[in-house]
Parts: structure tokens; C-alpha cells; sequence
């Protein structure tokens, strides 16, 4: 999740000289980092006002808040959201997280939570009602499985919500931020959002997050509505200040498609030479998932085993989010050990 690795030299003198000038200041006041962050993401995204947090969670569970406090005089207080998706797990981030190992420990939550399937528009359309406060999505899910929502479903769901004025939330959270090879994944629909949620990389490995609300809605929310006391540290916004440097440096994200689409290609190859164990490669951008026709564990471990650190998403996907800074030898290393892995498994060729 640490976009440009560890030690990345702009971003630790970025912070080191923010920690010589300002660490923290009292929320009564705009800091200088903070608000050129706000006006860079504003920016590069949409016209919006922005509310920085700690997490990821802390920008989803405000992004709910935001969304019943702008429809709660229509009476307008539930929400639809999507199976696998994966926003967090504070008491709301849960409500509207699919999977119930995670859930159901802790029920009750936020009631009037729908899940509809992935890509399933008329789906979506028979959830939304006159109490919806809002459609909320990862445009790639992440947790979940690695599975991109179709450009038509969100061009579907943006309709949806303006016929029957309810808001679209995207939750960029882990596909943002370069990670799909555009800056936001929205980017690749051509879908603005009415609320947009970032937080992993932004800050190169410190705790931030931001909730990006259309400009002209953030009038519905008053001072004292949210708030929070570390939100937007200045030392926090300097490190993001470089980290979205770095995405902006000519070509970048251009180059992590490529990386991407090189490191797909190699997975395909590897996925035709093991015939029976790979049922599916997804994600766009240096986000891939390869789903197995069994478990992903044994996988996992056997690449740890070689040195290289992956995740699952769900009990059969290898999430494969390397730093955006990966190199194509790097690649070619994930994919060789791969490759012994998936023969050792026994299927192999
Ligand atoms: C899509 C998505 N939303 C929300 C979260 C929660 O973010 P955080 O762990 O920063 O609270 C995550 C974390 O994995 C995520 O992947």
C-alpha cells in the first residue's frame, strides 16, 4: 500500500522538513500543507470541498455521514452497496462491508444496508429508492477479490442516482491514486462521483485519508457536523504533497499501465503453462488479482517462502498490488518464483 516503497527520498525530506517547521496544529486553524494537499486533490479530481482523516475507514465512515446529512431531510438514510465490497471496520465502514465473518460478530449496525451483485445494474436499480442516501462502490474492489466494476454499471449507477436523487459514492481508497495507471480509477469510466474517499498511499506510509465532496453539496454540512483532531497534520500533507509528486512526474502513471499490462501478460503465459489452476487473471493497472481454481494460501506461502510478500483477497485470489515504483526485473523475479510455486502445487506442466 506504500505506493513508492520505503525510504523514497522526497518523501522523507518532505517530511523531515515539516517536522522542523510545524507538526501539528489545532483543527481551529488551516495549516499551509493541508491546504495546498486540499487544492492539488481538487485539482486533479473535481470541483469539491475536502475533509482529510486518519484512515481509510475514518474517510469512508465520514463519507456515510456525509451522504445522510446531505438527504436526511428527504428522509433520505439508507444506503446500497455491493457483495465483496470492503470499507473498513468501524461500526459503519462494517454496515456497508459485505463479507459476514467480518460483519456479523458485531451486528447490529448501521441499519438499511442493501448488497446487490457486482455489475448487476438492474439490481442496483430495484435496491435504489426514495431512502437512498447513497450507491457506494470500489470502481476495482480490492479486499473483495480484485474485481473491476464494468464502465457501463457506473455509468449506469451515475443515471440511477441523478433520476432518483440519491449521491454516488467511490470508494478509491486501494484503487486510487495511480494504482489502476490513471490517478483516480474513476478515470477510466469517465464517472465523477459525488464523493470520492482516498487514504493507503496518499501520504507515503503515514496516516491520511480524504473524503472529497462535490463543491456544491458541501454547503449541507455545518461546522461541527465532522471533525476530527489529527486530520489534515501538516507533516501527514507534506509527505502527500510528494507523494503526489511523484504521480505527476511526466509518463509515471502512463508507465505503471505498462508495468501492469507487462506483469498480466506474464501471468496469462504462467496461467497457460499450469493448465487447471488458474480459472481467472483481473485488475487493471498495477492492481491484479489471479483467482484459483483452489486455495490461494498455499500460493502465498510459497512465494513468502521465496522472499516475496502477497496477499490473498478472499480464500482462492492472489492479490498482486506491488509498489508503483516496481521495475520490470522485479516483475520478472515475482513471476519466476511464481512459477516454481505453481509447479510445486503439482498441477504444473
Ligand atoms: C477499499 C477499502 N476501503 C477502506 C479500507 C479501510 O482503510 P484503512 O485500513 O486505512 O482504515 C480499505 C483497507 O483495506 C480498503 O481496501
Amino acid at each position: 500500500m506504500n505506493g513508492f516503497g520505503y525510504g523514497d527520498r522526497k518523501v522523507v525530506a518532505a517530511i523531515k522538513k515539516q517536522a522542523e517547521t510545524l507538526i501539528h496544529a489545532s483543527n481551529l486553524y488551516h495549516n499551509e500543507p493541508a491546504s495546498a494537499l486540499a487544492e492539488r486533490l481538487v485539482r486533479l479530481a473535481f470541483p469539491s470541498k475536502v475533509f482529510f482523516t486518519n484512515s481509510g475507514t475514518e474517510a469512508w465512515e465520514g463519507a456515510m455521514k456525509f451522504a445522510r446529512r446531505i438527504g436526511k431531510e428527504q428522509g433520505r438514510i439508507e444506503y446500497v452497496a455491493f457483495e465483496h465490497s470492503f470499507h473498513g471496520r468501524s461500526m459503519g465502514a462494517l454496515s456497508t462491508t459485505w463479507t459476514a465473518k467480518y460483519r456479523e460478530p458485531f451486528e447490529p449496525l448501521v441499519p438499511g444496508v442493501r448488497f446487490v451483485p457486482g455489475n448487476d445494474l438492474a439490481a442496483a436499480a430495484a435496491a435504489v429508492n426514495e431512502k437512498t442516501a447513497a450507491v457506494m462502490i470500489e470502481p476495482v474492489q480490492g479486499e473483495g477479490g480484485i474485481r473491476p466494476a464494468t464502465p457501463e454499471l457506473l455509468r449506469g449507477l451515475q443515471a440511477l442516482c441523478r433520476e432518483r436523487g440519491a449521491l454516488l459514492v467511490f470508494d478509491e481508497i486501494q484503487c486510487g491514486l495511480g494504482r489502476t495507471g490513471r490517478m483516480f480509477a474513476f478515470q477510466h469510466s469517465g464517472v465523477v462521483p459525488d464523493i470520492l474517499t482516498l487514504a493507503k498511499p496518499l501520504a507515503g506510509g503515514l496516516p491520511m485519508g480524504a473524503i472529497l465532496l462535490r463543491e456544491d453539496l458541501a454547503g449541507a454540512l455545518k461546522v461541527g457536523d465532522h471533525g476530527t483532531t489529527f486530520g489534515g497534520n501538516p507533516v501527514c500533507a507534506a509527505a502527500a504533497l510528494a507523494v503526489l509528486d511523484h504521480l505527476e512526474e511526466p509518463g509515471f502513471l502512463d508507465d505503471i499501465a505498462a508495468r501492469g499490462f507487462y506483469l498480466t501478460r506474464g501471468l496469462k503465459k504462467l496461467a497457460r503453462k499450469h493448465k487447471g489452476l488458474v480459472a481467472e487473471i483481473r485488475g487493471l493497472g498495477l492492481m491484479i488479482g489471479v483467482e484459483f481454481h483452489g486455495e490461494a494460501a498455499p500460493v502465498v506461502k510459497g512465494l513468502k517462502e521465496k522472499g516475496i510478500l502477497a496477499v490473498k483477497a478472499g480464500d482462492k485470489v492472489l492479490r498482486l498490488l506491488p509498489p508503483l515504483v516496481v521495475k520490470r526485473a522485479e516483475i520478472r523475479q515475482l513471476l519466476a518464483a511464481l512459477d516454481e510455486v505453481l509447479a510445486s502445487q503439482g498441477v504444473g506442466s
